[in-house]
């Protein structure tokens, strides 16, 4: 059954910037995180511990979450790849640390320079910092619809990840279609296995709309039970080592779907479309969201 309320993990902070080439100043972030917020997610994606050799437009990290004005209630997730980044995001007191592997041997090796069996190996140290902390684990998989350098991913490597985020004890589990390639059926399919093994509340759809199908994988989502969304102001964003990729799906365009399907979000979407005009004036371009366009014209 379709879920009667969705939670939006709001990723632009994070996944929305990090590809953006000129370096955006830290309080543009900063205003950009409180004003989410504000608008009512529960779960904000702010920022990365990340190499800022591999990833320079996250190297503010420690400064945007000192510097934000924490929402009672609202969750401040960050990624890290390594104890390093670990040690950052405790530091900044962050309420959840994402770890994020693939599904695909290729792109593991260029996103964060390792295999999927050497990235678990990694995770293991983090995955037991962050219990032990009592802090929230989250464990992103990409190229869980497709791979920019492989290609084809079976679902059953999809699956062979989400059991070891289980095993490390991850509260939520991420499905991640990093270069927007999977359609509803396929989506489905993903979403079916992984959930025989993970229990649904705790499966997340993380969609880029490279070509269009986000909505509709959101939907497939929705039917297949899942009722944590991904997705990024005014469509931004893009993942460094995924060329040609373009952003999430768009939030103001999910919030009017759902809102519109009765579903219940807890987020002001006109809110979200000022956010979204603000912050696409900020970056000189219009934004990539067709409701917050057509919301901002009326
Ligand atoms: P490496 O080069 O193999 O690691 O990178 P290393 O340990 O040799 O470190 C290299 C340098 O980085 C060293 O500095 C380290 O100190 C430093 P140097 O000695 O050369 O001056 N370093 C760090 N600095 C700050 N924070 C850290 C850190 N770790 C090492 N945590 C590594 C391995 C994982 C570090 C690197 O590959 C990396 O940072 N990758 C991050 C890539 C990334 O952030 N990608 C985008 C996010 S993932 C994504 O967008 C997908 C997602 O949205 C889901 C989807 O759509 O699919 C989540
Ligand atoms: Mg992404």
């Amino acid at each position: 059954p379709t879920p009667a309320k969705v939670k939006i993990v709001e990723v632009s902070p994070r996944d929305g910037l990090q590809n953006e080439k000129q370096f955006i100043p830290t309080d543009i972030k900063v205003e950009l995180i409180n004003r989410l917020s504000q608008a009512g997610f529960q779960n904000v994606e702010a920022t990365s511990f990340v190499s800022p050799k591999w990833v320079p437009q996250m190297a503010d990290g420690a400064e945007v979450m000192a510097a934000i004005q924490r929402k009672p209630g609202t969750i401040y997730s960050v990624l890290a790849p390594n104890m390093r980044g670990f040690d950052g995001a405790l530091a900044a007191g962050a309420d959840e640390v994402v770890i994020f592997g693939a599904a695909s041997e290729a792109f593991s090796q260029k996103n964060i320079n390792c295999s999927i069996a050497e990235s678990i190996a990694r995770f293991e140290p983090v995955a037991e910092a962050v219990k032990a902390a009592g802090l929230r684990l989250r464990g992103s998989i990409s190229c869980a619809l497709g791979c920019p350098y492989q290609g084809e991913v079976d679902p059953s490597a999809v699956v062979d990840v989400a059991r070891r985020y289980l095993e490390l004890g991850c509260d939520e589990i991420d499905v991640a279609d990093t270069i927007g390639v999977g359609t509803p059926a396929r989506v489905e399919r993903v979403m079916k296995a992984v959930t025989e093994v993970v229990d649904p509340a705790r499966v997340a759809g993380h969609f880029h709309d490279t070509y269009g199908q986000a909505l509709a994988n959101i939907l497939a989502s929705l039917q297949a039970g899942i009722s944590i969304y991904h997705a990024s102001v005014a469509g931004l964003g893009g993942c460094p080592y995924a060329k040609g990729a373009t952003g999430n799906v768009a939030t103001e365009d999910v919030l009017y779907m759902l809102h519109g399907m009765g579903i219940e979000t807890g987020v002001d979407l006109d809110a979200v479309v000022d956010i979204g005009q603000w912050i696409s004036g900020h970056l000189d371009r219009k934004a990539a969201s067709r409701a917050g366009n057509a919301l901002a014209a009326r």
